[in-house]
C-alpha cells in the first residue's frame, strides 16, 4: 500500500482530475476494490462517507458512476470497492477490464451522508453509533468507522452487517480484525448460512436488530444498503420506537420510477414530448413518461449520470421553459429550486421543455 501523508492536499480547483489505478484485488466472488492515485501524490480531501464520480472510458465513451471511498481523507490514494451489478456497464467494466496503470476521470468528492455532516449525537454523555449495511452499503459506513476510531474522543461502534456468507462479506478480515483490536467496536455479522462460524444465522428482522444491538435506543443509527432493505431496516428502528431524529441513511441503488419505462400500448404514455436544448441546437422528441437523463443520453447530450439515485448533482440541469415530475432534490440547494434546476435522472417527461446544461 502506498505511503499516505498529509500534504499536498487536493483542492476543489484540482477537480476534475486524472487518477491512474494503481492496485486492485478481490474483495469477494463478486466484488474488487482498486486504489486510484494522482500523478503527483496528491492526498484526498474529503468527508468519511462520502463517495466520488469516476469517469471511464468504455468503448469510446467517457462513462460516469459515483462510488463510495472507503480509504480515509489524508490520503494519497482513493479506495473504491465496486460490486458486480446485473446489467452494470461500469461496475461491471471495472471488475472485468480496468486493471492497474489505467486511467479514470475524478470528480469532486462529494454527499452529505458522512460522519461530519451528521454528526452522532451523544445520549448521557456518551457518544455511540450503530452501523447497518449489507451488500455493497457497507463501503461508507466502513469509512466512517475506521474515521471514528482514529478519532479522539472515541466513539462506541456498534457495526451490523448482513451478508450472504462469510465469502461473500466484503472486508471481513479487516472488520474481524477490528473487532479484536478495538474495544470500541463491536462487530455483529447476521449470515444467511453462517457454515460452521460463531456468526449467528438467519433472515434479518426486528427480532434480530433487537437481540444483536440491545442498547441500539442510545444511538446514532447510519444506515446503507440495497432499497429495500434500507425500507425494511427503517420500518425496524420505527417498531423498536427508535428516535428517527438520529437516523441517517444513503442508498445508491436506483429508484425504479413507474414511468421510467414507458408501456407503448398506453396511448397516455406514448404519446411525444419534445425536449430542446438551444445551446446545442437540438431538439429531441421522446415518450411522455421517460426519464429526462434517458432522453438526454440517447440524444447524445453530454450529461453526467454517475448515481442515476438522485444523490450525486452529477446530472444537474436546467428547465428553462415547461416542467417535469421529479422525486429527488436533495443534492440541490433551495436557491436552485427556485432557479429551475432539477435532477435529469430523477426527472419524468410529461410535457415539452426546454433545457439548459
Ligand atoms: S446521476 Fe446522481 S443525482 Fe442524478
Amino acid at each position: 500500500m502506498p505511503t499516505s501523508f498529509h500534504s499536498n492536499l487536493a483542492s476543489q480547483s484540482d477537480y476534475p482530475m486524472k487518477l491512474r489505478c494503481i492496485e486492485k484485488w478481490s474483495e469477494t466472488e463478486d466484488c474488487v476494490s482498486i486504489l486510484l492515485s494522482h500523478a503527483n501524490s496528491i492526498c484526498f480531501d474529503f468527508k468519511p462517507g462520502q463517495f466520488v464520480t469516476i469517469g471511464i472510458d468504455i468503448a469510446a465513451n467517457v462513462e460516469y458512476r459515483a462510488y463510495s471511498i472507503s480509504s480515509l481523507p489524508g490520503q494519497n490514494y482513493l479506495q473504491l470497492t465496486v460490486k458486480r451489478v446485473d446489467g452494470g456497464k461500469v461496475s461491471n467494466y471495472i471488475i472485468d477490464h480496468l486493471t492497474v496503470g489505467d486511467e479514470v476521470e475524478c470528480l469532486t468528492p462529494a454527499g452529505e451522508f458522512n460522519n461530519i455532516d451528521c454528526p452522532a449525537t451523544p445520549v448521557n454523555g456518551e457518544q455511540k453509533v450503530l452501523l447497518i449495511s449489507a451488500g455493497c452499503g457497507i463501503t461508507p459506513v466502513f469509512a466512517m468507522a475506521q474515521s471514528w476510531l482514529n478519532d479522539e474522543p472515541k466513539t462506541d461502534i456498534a457495526f451490523l452487517h448482513i451478508a450472504r456468507d462469510i465469502a461473500h462479506t466484503i472486508y471481513f478480515d479487516k472488520l474481524e480484525s477490528m473487532h479484536k483490536q478495538h474495544v470500541d467496536f463491536d462487530l455483529h455479522l447476521l449470515l444467511k448460512d453462517a457454515g460452521d462460524t460463531h456468526y449467528p444465522q438467519g433472515r434479518f428482522s426486528v427480532q434480530w436488530l433487537e437481540n444483536l444491538v440491545s442498547d441500539l435506543k442510545d444511538r446514532t443509527v447510519y444506515l446503507c444498503g440495497p432499497n429495500q432493505f434500507m425500507l425494511d431496516a427503517a420500518s425496524y428502528l420505527e417498531q423498536l420506537g427508535f428516535d428517527m431524529s438520529r437516523f441517517h441513511q444513503e442508498s445508491f441503488t436506483p429508484m425504479p420510477t413507474e414511468s421510467s419505462q414507458p408501456d407503448a400500448s398506453d396511448s397516455e404514455e406514448s404519446a411525444q414530448v419534445t425536449i430542446d436544448l438551444p445551446a446545442f441546437g437540438q431538439s429531441l422528441q421522446a415518450s411522455k413518461g421517460t426519464l429526462l437523463a434517458d432522453a438526454l443520453e440517447q440524444g447524445g447530450v453530454p450529461i453526467i449520470v454517475a448515481c442515476r439515485s438522485g444523490i450525486c448533482g452529477s446530472c444537474k440541469c436546467k428547465v428553462k421553459v415547461g416542467q417535469v415530475d421529479s422525486n429527488s432534490q436533495s443534492p440541490l440547494t433551495e436557491d436552485e429550486i427556485t432557479q429551475g434546476y432539477v435532477l435529469a435522472c430523477s426527472s419524468t417527461l410529461n410535457d415539452d421543455v426546454t433545457i439548459e446544461l
